[in-house]
């Protein structure tokens, strides 16, 4: 597993442990972190390092990759292209040749809903066009189609897992996401709530939606997790290159979290509106049937325990460095 050191990542080795698969996991550490890894093997290093790749899953008997590590921040790849086209494309292709070198064909992708960037119906399905919005998102489609050509020319099969916008934390607070590095809304709610320090900004409440704020698909990280699982288990028995949405059906606005965050915390979030976002889309949620036909998942985590999980690692995570 590539970035099992990360957000996702970790939860995703902890559902693997849990049924009891071996993990060996391959992270440079420098968006992870290494208590996260939990009882799995840590190789502390670059998925572009083509002979660790190689030896890594020689050693450890690989039979299939998990593939996470990449940078995520849309922003930055905006600044910084060179960056993510290094590391998200150019990194996956050699990572790819490399475990094709090992005798390993089959792969699980970390791709994003923001390929579709912003979508013309929702919900939306995996037909809807490719159109990615910014460098990340770009930077994603390319290895979805890297690995399809793969596909055709080295007999690599793989599924391409567009995850909506992921959020919570694991049940028992054991693991989540740090919030020094997001940017994004749930943890960025919760910081307001809990330290009090700086209101959250409300980005347009003047949209054409029920409440006048944006709309998406918030996915619980055990879900995501899950869905990996379901994903190797589909490769093993066989199963052809796909793309598969995974969110839970469900749209919820910026104002409907924020609400949703109050009641379960039983307090208020310091917020205000402030201007539109540039870039952002309207209203993006996902059609899960593809998922469910393919794969067998569906989310089982609704937008509540989104919140309750992510408060309850948030402070706890208060607790332990205060
Ligand atoms: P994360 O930053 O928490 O984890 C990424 C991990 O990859 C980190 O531990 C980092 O150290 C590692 N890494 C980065 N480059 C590496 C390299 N070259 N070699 C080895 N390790 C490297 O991110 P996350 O939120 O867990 O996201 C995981 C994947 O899911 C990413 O590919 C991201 O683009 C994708 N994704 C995330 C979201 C989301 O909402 N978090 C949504 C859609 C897709
Ligand atoms: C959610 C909503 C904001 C912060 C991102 C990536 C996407 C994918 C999923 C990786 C939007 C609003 C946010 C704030 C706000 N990731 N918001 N105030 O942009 O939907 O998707 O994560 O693949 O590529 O772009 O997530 O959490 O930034 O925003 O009002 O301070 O919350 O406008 O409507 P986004 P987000």
């Amino acid at each position: 597993m590539t970035g099992g050191a990360g957000y996702i990542g970790s939860h995703t080795v902890r559902a693997l442990r849990e049924r009891g698969d071996r993990v060996v996991v391959l992270d440079t550490l420098e968006l992870g972190n290494s208590d996260f890894v939990g009882d799995a093997t840590l190789v502390v290093g670059d998925i572009a390092d083509h002979d660790l790749v190689v030896d890594t899953c020689r050693e450890h008997d690989v039979d299939a990759v998990v593939h996470f590590a990449a940078y995520k921040s849309v922003g930055e790849s905006m600044q910084h292209p060179s960056k993510y086209f290094a590391n998200n494309v150019d990194g996956s292709r050699r990572l790819v040749d490399a475990v094709l070198a090992a005798g390993v064909d089959r792969i699980v992708f970390s791709s994003s809903c923001s390929v579709y960037g912003t979508p013309d119906i929702v919900p939306v399905t995996e037909e809807a066009s490719v159109d990615p919005e910014s460098v990340y998102a770009e930077s994603k489609a390319m290895v979805e189609r890297i690995l399809a050509w793969y596909g055709k020319i080295a007999g690599l099969r793989s599924v391409s897992l567009r995850y909506f916008n992921a959020a919570g934390a694991s049940s028992d607070a054991a693991i989540g996401e740090d919030w020094t590095y997001s940017i994004n809304l749930i943890p960025l709610a919760i910081r307001a709530l809990l330290l009090g320090d700086q209101e959250l900004q409300v980005f347009g409440d003047d949209y054409d939606t029920p409440d006048g704020s944006c709309i998406r698909d918030y996915i619980h990280v055990d879900d995501l997790a899950a869905a990996h699982l379901a994903s190797l288990d589909y490769l093993a028995s066989g199963g052809e290159t796909t793309v598969v949405n995974l969110g839970t059906g469900v749209g919820s606005s910026v104002l409907d979290v924020i609400r949703t965050i109050e009641r379960v915390a039983g307090r208020p979030v310091p917020h205000r509106i402030v201007d539109r976002r540039a870039g952002d889309p309207v209203e993006t949620y996902a059609d899960p049937a593809h998922a469910r036909n393919v794969l067998g998942w569906e989310a089982r985590h609704d937008l509540d325990a989104i919140i309750e999980s992510a408060l309850r690692w948030h402070e706890q995570q208060l607790t332990t460095s205060s």
